[in-house]
């Protein structure tokens, strides 16, 4: 069987024998593109050269990337857990045209790679394309010998790929396999047909070819680039799910070993039916580590808020296991010694990593009780299903748990939750907070006002990254 680490070389060392430069991937906190919150596919880092704003460096390129999904237009956080195949972090392999080979060397080696190279079952595969991408419809048929019914038009929902609001878009082709009818997770249900975008878990997307053509611009027009690209994108989760013949990417060599350790360390053993606990801990754990071997910190905003919710999360599925203490920083070491061969940014970070994981852990095991029950609270008051939006806010606020944590939450007891009502309540807080921020009266003209301590402070840096102190205005 294929190790996780042998398909991740030999998907690498195809696209080299085809005279693509190995490039390694970017940082998954972008440097320098406002408009991303965290990497989210291969073409990243090469979006200048798609605009057009930098000539590429080499014609081909191929790689692994770090991505991210948990916010923005990609956003898989709230999957994460419930199947076997959605992802928090994820590695995606791809390789690269830039204004070199296009949709016919694209389709052809995908094709070669998972067919000739990896024997899967072409019986078991699926290619779809853009409704009005007519040309691929036809290298499909021409160039490869995939069953001519399993080549499938579908629309601009699935078929043509952004990466954001704005930034350098096409029309793609993707290729799905059918994991077997016992996969259907709507098998009985009135109306339900298992299908390629269907609803159900049988077909999963293994590999996106992506044909980039277009720019979408901020008031949403297409405008044509000067040059026609490939991007390609497959999971390397799920490809290892089907190589090693796993039923969940959970499975695999890239996650057994975590969940290993934290049946271990919570005594549970794992199994698919009781294991969402465990798959959302060790996914998260995964991005945790590398955000933060990146340069992301856990904070109230933007990226470092994301990684919080994570963090969060994954805390009180821990609780589920039976965790009382901060438990997570005992997963590191598992991550860097399954992902630190190739991604050697983890390496020498580790220390720093629990560091930061263990104080955040910390300071929120510190609320988790009394806001669980504060929630249960709530829950025994409730008439109907609906949490409001003053509630939620309150367990927000005073408890820190973030909205989703919060939903979770409620899901787990058929609940729902007033967005409307909590974005309200959110907005009426940044307003008190900006009036607030003015320190009132004659002060509001001041350049800066002088704080001294109100009570003798006592320096914690080096056990904690965060604590309270009281200060007064001179
Ligand atoms: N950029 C494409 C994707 O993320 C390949 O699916």
């Amino acid at each position: 069987m294929l190790s996780s680490k042998e398909i991740r070389s030999q998907f690498i060392e195809f696209f080299q024998a085809r005279e693509h430069s190995f490039v390694h991937s970017s940082a998954v906190v972008p440097q320098n593109d406002p408009t991303l919150l965290f990497a989210n596919a291969g073409m990243n880092q090469f979006k200048s050269i798609f605009l057009g704003l930098k000539d590429a460096d080499v014609p081909r390129a191929v790689n692994s990337q770090k991505c991210i999904r948990a916010g923005g237009k990609h956003n898989d956080l709230e999957e994460v857990g419930k199947d076997g195949y959605h992802h928090t972090f994820f590695e995606m392999l791809g390789n690269w045209s830039f204004g070199d080979y296009y949709k016919k060397e694209a389709i052809t080696w995908a094709w070669e790679l998972l067919t000739a190279k990896w024997g899967l079952p072409k019986a078991l595969l699926y290619a779809t394309v853009h409704e009005s991408d007519h040309e691929a419809h036809a290298l499909w048929q021409e160039c490869t010998d995939i069953p001519p019914s399993h080549i499938e038009y579908h629309g601009d929902k699935d078929n043509f790929w952004e990466m954001g609001d704005t930034g350098p878009c096409g029309p793609c082709s993707e290729i799905h396999i059918d994991r077997g009818i016992e996969h259907c997770n709507k098998h009985g249900v009135a109306g339900h047909v298992c299908g390629v975008n269907g609803d159900c878990d049988r077909f999963i997307e293994l590999w996106n070819l992506v044909f980039i053509q277009y720019n979408r611009e901020e008031n949403r027009d297409l405008t044509p680039l000067k040059n026609r690209f490939v991007d390609t994108g497959a999971g390397l989760e799920r490809i290892t799910q089907v190589l090693q013949d796993k039923s969940s990417n959970y499975e695999t060599d890239l996650f057994m070993p975590i969940i290993d350790k934290i049946s271990e360390l919570s005594k549970l053993p794992y199994t698919q039916e009781s294991g969402m606990s465990h798959r959302v801990i060790a996914d998260h754990i995964r991005c945790l580590c590398f955000a933060l071997a990146d340069g992301g910190f856990p904070s109230n905003e933007g990226r470092g808020y994301v990684l919080r919710r994570i963090l969060r999360r994954a805390s009180r599925h821990g609780r589920l296991l039976g965790f009382a203490e901060p438990f997570l920083h005992g997963l590191v070491d598992t991550v860097v010694s399954i992902m630190g061969h190739h991604f050697e940014e983890l390496r020498g970070k580790e220390s720093y990593i629990k560091m930061v994981i263990k104080a955040e852990e910390d300071r929120f095991n510190k609320t988790l009780d009394t806001g669980l029950q504060k929630f249960d609270e709530i829950c025994l008051k409730l008439d109907g299903n609906l949490i409001g939006g003053k509630d939620a806010f309150m367990l927000y606020d005073t408890y820190g748990f973030p909205l989703d944590l919060t939903m979770m939450l409620a899901e787990e007891k058929g609940f729902k939750i007033d967005h409307r009502g909590f974005e309200e309540e959110m907005e009426a807080q940044r307003e008190r907070a900006r009036k607030a921020s003015k320190f009132g009266g004659s002060h509001t003209q001041d350049d800066w006002i002088e704080l001294r301590p109100a009570l003798p402070t006592l320096f914690t840096g080096y056990e904690k990254s965060a604590d309270t102190a009281y200060i007064q205005r001179l």
